[in-house]
Formats: C-alpha cells, sequence, structure tokens
C-alpha cells in the first residue's frame, strides 16, 4: 500500500526516512522490493541520465516521461517529482498548471520545487490544488548560476537565519517536506527543529527526518567526481566496465553465444532447403 504524507509525516523526529532518486522503470521496481521510503524523480536526470552539464534545460516533458516510467514500478514507495527549470518560476498559475500536468500525467504522489519564501505563494497555490508540495533549500542547482558553483550554503550568521527563516515560511505555505542540500549538519539540525515539515538531507548531516542520495552515486555507477556527502555502497562503475569489455572480447572470438544461447532447427528442415 502506498503510503500517504500523513504516514511520513509521521516520522517527524522519529525513525528516518529513506528516498533515492530513479528515472526508470526497473531501478524503481528494485528500489520499491527493497522497501525504501520514497521516491525522487530529479531533474538530476539532466546530468545523470541525459548527459547534460546541469539541470537547467530540462523540461517538463522530460520530467513526465521519467516520472511515468518510475511511477509503473513504484507498487508501495512514494514517489516525489522535481518541478524543473521555469515550470513555476515564472508564476502562480503556471507553476499549479505544471505541478498539475506532472502529477495527472505520471501518477506521482507529490512534486517538489527549489527555492524558500520567495516561492511561497507557488507553494501555498499548488498545496490549495491538493498536490503535495516538498520544498528545496540550501543549494539549489537551478540556481547555479546565481551561486557562483555548487557550494555548501549557510555558512555565515546572515546565510544561516536566512535558510531557516526559508524553511519557516516553505512550511508555513504547506510543503509537508523540505530537501536541504549541502548545508552545515548543525545547522540542517536547527532547521529541522525549527519546522513541523520533515527534513530530507543531502550532504545536511544525519540530524534531518530523512536522506536522499543520486541512485547513480551511491552505487558508483560513473567513475567521474563523487562529492563529499556521498557513500558509495557499490562500485556499479567497475562491474559494468567488465562485464562490456568481456561481452566484447566473446563477441570477437565467437565463445559467445553458446550452445546454451541458441535456437535450433531440425536437420529434416535444413536438407529441404536449398
Ligand atoms: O534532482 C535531484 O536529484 C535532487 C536531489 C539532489 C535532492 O533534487
Amino acid at each position: 500500500m502506498k503510503k500517504s504524507i500523513y504516514d511520513l509525516l509521521s516520522r517527524k523526529g522519529g525513525a528516518p526516512l529513506s528516498m533515492l532518486t530513479a528515472y526508470d522503470y526497473h531501478t524503481a521496481c528494485t528500489i520499491d522490493e527493497a522497501g525504501i521510503d520514497m521516491i525522487l524523480v530529479g531533474d538530476s536526470l539532466g546530468n545523470v541520465m541525459l548527459g547534460y552539464e546541469n539541470t537547467l534545460a530540462v523540461t517538463v516533458e522530460d520530467m513526465i516521461h521519467h516520472g511515468k516510467a518510475v511511477c509503473r514500478g513504484a507498487k508501495n514507495t512514494f514517489v516525489v517529482v522535481d518541478m524543473p527549470f521555469m515550470s513555476y518560476q515564472t508564476s502562480v498559475s503556471d507553476a499549479v498548471r505544471n505541478a498539475g500536468r506532472i502529477m495527472k500525467e505520471t501518477n506521482c504522489q507529490a512534486v517538489k520545487l527549489e527555492g524558500g519564501a520567495v516561492y511561497a505563494d507557488r507553494i501555498k497555490a499548488i498545496v490549495e490544488a491538493g498536490i503535495p508540495v516538498v520544498a528545496h533549500i540550501g543549494l539549489t542547482p537551478q540556481s547555479v548560476n546565481m551561486l557562483g558553483g555548487y557550494k555548501v550554503q549557510g555558512k555565515t550568521v546572515e546565510a544561516a537565519q536566512h535558510l531557516i527563516d526559508d524553511a519557516k515560511a516553505v512550511a508555513e505555505a504547506g510543503a509537508f517536506a523540505i530537501t536541504l542540500e549541502c548545508v552545515p549538519a548543525a545547522l540542517a539540525q536547527k532547521v529541522t527543529e525549527s519546522v513541523p515539515a520533515l527534513t530530507i538531507g543531502i550532504g545536511a548531516g544525519n540530524g534531518c527526518d530523512g536522506q536522499v542520495l543520486v541512485y547513480q552515486d551511491m552505487l558508483g555507477y560513473t567513475d567521474g567526481f563523487t562529492p563529499k556527502f556521498v557513500k558509495k555502497y557499490a562500485n556499479l562503475h567497475e562491474v559494468m566496465l567488465e562485464a562490456f569489455k568481456q561481452y566484447k572480447a566473446e563477441c570477437e572470438n565467437r565463445t559467445f553465444p553458446t550452445p546454451s544461447h541458441t535456437f535450433k532447427i531440425s536437420e529434416e528442415v535444413l536438407e529441404k532447403l536449398y
């Protein structure tokens, strides 16, 4: 049975929630089978699935395409789909229309959008339309050009207070959860204690109500840069590379396919061919 936002909210201050990103049907099935509480169809799909340098080019159509596949695989897991860059920034009505499209067309349980107090009016309107919202503050990758890079946020008194104020504003607007990205652990803990909403941390220490990671990062799917906050639970890149190399070699030396991978035809049929 799918959990509701109230099942998730009952974990506030209790047993921490687990969340992973997913962008396709089979990964969603496996995450679901593992009993992970929540899946995020992140706009990080721009980086990890589509090969863009950042998330800015991702469209509502991209999110719907991947969101649908994930929702088909996530039989029990609560699914959140990201609202991409410029799908809510432009106006309250664009925000409600695009959140509605995403929910209607993917069958997800909530949408996520980046930004604090400045987007409280969008969050309020989306929630009033019946769509649960996860806010995302701290490092907000859609604002990478304003932030000047992917840096830890909230390190000065002003920045830390601003983060707490943003968390209170988005919770007040109706967000049931808040993603805290790249925030010092003690500040994330303070935010967690300051709001009734669930905090889901990524690079925000273990004092949050839950954790989220990009699944390619935690599986070691690529051999590129790994952020400090990522723990690699596997080294899939190595496993895949070895398998691809072995396959190439076996194609080239005809050791694949073997008779066990091969269909037969009777001699009688063969003899009749000319
Ligand atoms: O898009 C994404 O994967 C995210 C996570 C980094 C939280 O927003």
